[in-house]
């Protein structure tokens, strides 16, 4: 693997990863506080510099993440997101003042279009609340960022004038948010030039990236406000976030390490964590990744055409231009026999970056030899599947406590499903369906007395080979909410209905998030906008 030189601090570029928060807001995705904390740790082995972790005022459970995370997570700065309010200033720094290193980031929209439709006010008053909300910020926090949200839509004039005011009260970061993904490279570009021409103190603070996805242009956009001055990338694992999503950590990252030579930049990141890190997210968050995805897709280091696997075969150079290895493609090289032991399992996890003891231990133990007994190898990627898997079971509303299915090719499936409900007692539920997995979901629905709507379902292979794991996710939309889940098992079965469960859980849980959200909303003034 090649190593590479750290760039002098001038062209070492920040990443913000806001995959907690921007990339929690896509639809479908409810993090719980125990899940946040697990891809905050993981992302602190990544090594990104700031972590954006939640948006505290939305609901108690955002704040409550937002803390946990900045109690436990060591090494990036923590970020909590706010509106210029002065409620949202103190719930974020409620939720961050304990992290090592807190910062604030505030944001109040400067394109008119905002201001008359969605704020209903004026460029006076966005001025004079973009400044006594950095002024508000500061007598937190040295580390304050303001973002003038819709920027690249807005008046270039306007946007100057409130960065220059965030900047005199203090903001040591000032971000420029293409909100709405309307923007191109070189718009971008010229947008950050004159911003520098009418506002040379912008010069002295950190310029940020703030690139939504919804042209298709959100990394190069990343890209040209780095090369026109930026020093920090907002970007998410995956490239998830609202709408068509935020500009992709991994694509960033991977741009700028390659392309080194070309313009002398790179960033700080351990970029063998990339792969596991992208796997934990869509994971967690039921996003499958797209097959053919730049750096993180099952895809993206496979050759296909004949020319090209006898050209790499020769000389790798001839059709790769990163080595798979160096974005953590390697990660299969633990294995584990059917002998291994408590303390085997709990090395590797180690190694692999999982600190599992108790009862967790015994229970990934009892799991690991389950499948040690039906597969010839248990690998790394076998290993974080169920280990995932067991971690996300850990405070489920709903749980499969058992399930039967009788079917043939001349006979409708029935299903018998037993599930754990939240008082702890099992309830029974019986259906046939159109298949077997049909069968199961409706008996699922049949035991919780739910009424769900299926709306996606896939199912992929953990690793090749005929005794691979099978990992299923499932979107449904349930209690008013859409949720996804996903399950792990050698049998296709176990593993869909866990999915089914786990996102009904989701569901049930996400329901309740909004229903303190509407409570937290009406006690404020106004209500809250999703950025
Ligand atoms: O897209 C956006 O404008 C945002 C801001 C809060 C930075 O997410
Ligand atoms: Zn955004």
């Amino acid at each position: 693997m090649e190593q590479y030189e750290r760039v002098a601090e001038a062209d070492r570029i920040q990443i913000f990863d806001t995959t907690l928060r921007d990339g929690e807001q896509s639809p479908g995705i409810a993090l719980n506080t125990a899940e946040k904390v697990e891809i905050a740790q993981q992302l602190a082995r990544l090594g990104v510099d700031v972590i954006e972790a939640g948006f505290p005022i939305t609901s108690p459970g955002d704040f409550e993440a937002v803390q946990a995370i900045s109690r436990t997570v060591e090494g990036p700065v923590i970020a909590g997101l706010a509106r210029t309010h002065k409620a949202d200033i103190d719930a974020a720094w409620n939720a961050v003042k304990d992290a090592a290193r807190p910062r604030i980031h505030t944001f109040i929209s400067t394109s008119d279009i905002h201001i008359i439709h969605q704020l209903q006010t004026d460029r006076e008053d966005v001025k004079g609340q973009a400044k006594a909300a950095v002024a508000h910020a500061r007598t937190y926090c040295e580390d304050v960022e303001f973002s003038p949200m819709d920027a690249t839509r807005a008046e270039v004039e306007f946007t100057a004038e409130v960065c220059a005011i965030a900047v005199a009260e203090g903001a040591s970061v000032i971000n420029i948010p293409d909100t709405v993904g309307y923007t191109t490279p070189s718009e971008y570009a010229d947008f950050f030039a004159r911003l520098y021409e009418l506002a040379p103190e912008l010069r002295q603070v950190r310029m940020s990236v703030h690139c939504h996805d919804d042209l298709g242009l959100a990394v190069a956009n990343s890209f040209a406000g780095v090369l026109a001055g930026a020093r920090q990338v907002e970007c998410a694992i995956n490239g998830i976030g609202e709408r068509a999503g935020n500009c992709s950590l991994e694509e960033i990252v991977m741009l700028l390490r390659t392309r080194r030579d070309a313009h002398g930049l790179d960033t700080t990141i351990n970029t063998v964590e990339l792969a596991r890190t992208s796997r934990m997210v869509s994971r967690a968050t039921g996003y499958p990744v797209q097959p053919n995805k730049a750096i993180v897709g099952r895809n993206a280091f496979a050759h296909e055409s004949g020319i090209h696997q006898d050209g790499v075969l020769k000389e790798r150079a001839t059709y790769e231009i990163m080595d798979a290895r160096d974005v953590g493609y390697d990660s299969n090289q633990i294995v584990l026999g059917k002998h291994s032991g408590r303390h085997a399992l709990k090395d590797a996890l180690e190694q692999l970056g999982f600190k599992v003891e108790g009862n967790a231990l015994n229970q990934a133990f009892k799991r690991f030899k389950e499948i040690a007994d039906k597969k010839k190898q248990v690998t790394s990627l076998d290993l974080e599947a169920i280990v995932s898997d067991e971690m996300r079971e850990q405070g489920q509303r709903y749980d499969l406590a058992w399930f039967e299915v009788e079917a043939g090719s001349d006979r409708a499936p029935q299903a018998r499903v037993g599930v754990t409900l939240p008082d702890g007692s099992v309830a029974v539920g019986e259906h046939s369906g159109d298949g077997p997995i049909d069968s199961v979901f409706s008996a699922i629905q049949d035991a919780t007395e739910t009424e769900c709507e299926l709306r996606e379902y896939s199912v992929s292979a953990v690793t090749a080979g005929d005794d691979a794991l099978g990992e299923t996710t499932v979107m449904l939309r349930a209690f008013g909410r859409l949720a996804s889940g996903q399950g792990v098992s050698t049998d296709i079965i176990e593993a869909s209905a866990r999915a089914y469960i786990r996102a009904l859980s989701n569901a049930l849980d996400g329901a309740a998030i909004r229903e303190a959200e509407a409570v937290a909303a009406e006690a404020l003034a106004s209500p809250t906008p999703r950025p």
